[in-house]
């Protein structure tokens, strides 16, 4: 895995081999490095980039597992756009979803009349991304679209056909790359799976 992550210059300093060292006991197996998210970035922005060409993108990402996947994606796109963000949670310090959203925002995003694109870091049980539709379905913005980093090959709670997908997973627990587990991990450069005996930690 050392090797496969070494592949990125960016990465390889002192402060990342650190990182590396402290964390990667952790990962069961490597998904996606950083050179192969950045590539499927490319197509995916490029994709974006040719649909909103001449039309009022809003980007809305939902924090804070998209930080890293919004940031490297939109400089990708030489489209004028607006960006807002929400903070939904609905894990609360475990590795199962509650089902409950709870959005930390006062006030949503004023999207009247445009082309909204939901961006979200993973579609797992559709709860997030539905509770994030529907706070949208009132604000009679033009279109709206989802687009999402990593969707998971399972059945949904929730019904959510993403307009965007950048890797299609198995239902498995990853981190990194902005994706936590209890906050953790989000700063790895890569998309891995979590040892699955630290999914049954007690909850500090
Ligand atoms: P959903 O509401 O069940 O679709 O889950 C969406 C949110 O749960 C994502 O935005 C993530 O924050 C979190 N989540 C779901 N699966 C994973 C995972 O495998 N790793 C880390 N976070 C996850
Ligand atoms: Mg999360």
């Amino acid at each position: 895995m050392e090797q496969e992550w070494k592949r990125s210059p960016r990465v390889d300093s002192a402060p990342a081999r650190g990182l590396l060292r402290s964390m990667q006991s952790d990962i069961e197996r490597v998904l996606f490095d950083e050179p192969a998210i950045h590539k499927r970035l490319d197509e995916m922005a490029a994709q974006i980039t040719a649909d909103y060409r001449g039309r009022e993108l809003t980007v809305i990402a939902v924090l804070s597992g998209t930080l890293m996947f919004t940031s490297d994606l939109l400089r990708r796109i030489p489209l004028p756009l607006k960006l807002d963000c929400l903070s939904a949670v609905s894990y609360h310090g475990s590795a199962q979803t509650s089902g409950q959203v709870i959005f930390k925002d006062a006030d949503f995003p004023d999207v009247a009349g445009g082309d909204v694109l939901i961006v979200d870091d993973i579609l797992d049980t559709g709860h997030t991304l539905a509770a994030v539709r529907e706070k949208l379905e009132t604000a009679k913005s033009r279109s709206v679209r989802v687009c999402v980093l990593l969707s998971k090959r399972k059945e949904r709670a929730r019904e959510i056909d993403p307009d965007y997908i950048g890797f299609e997973i198995e239902d498995e627990f990853v981190v990194g790359y902005g994706l936590d587990f209890m906050e953790r991990y989000r700063n790895l450069p890569y998309i891995g799976v979590l040892r699955k005996e630290l999914l049954q930690q007690p909850i500090r």
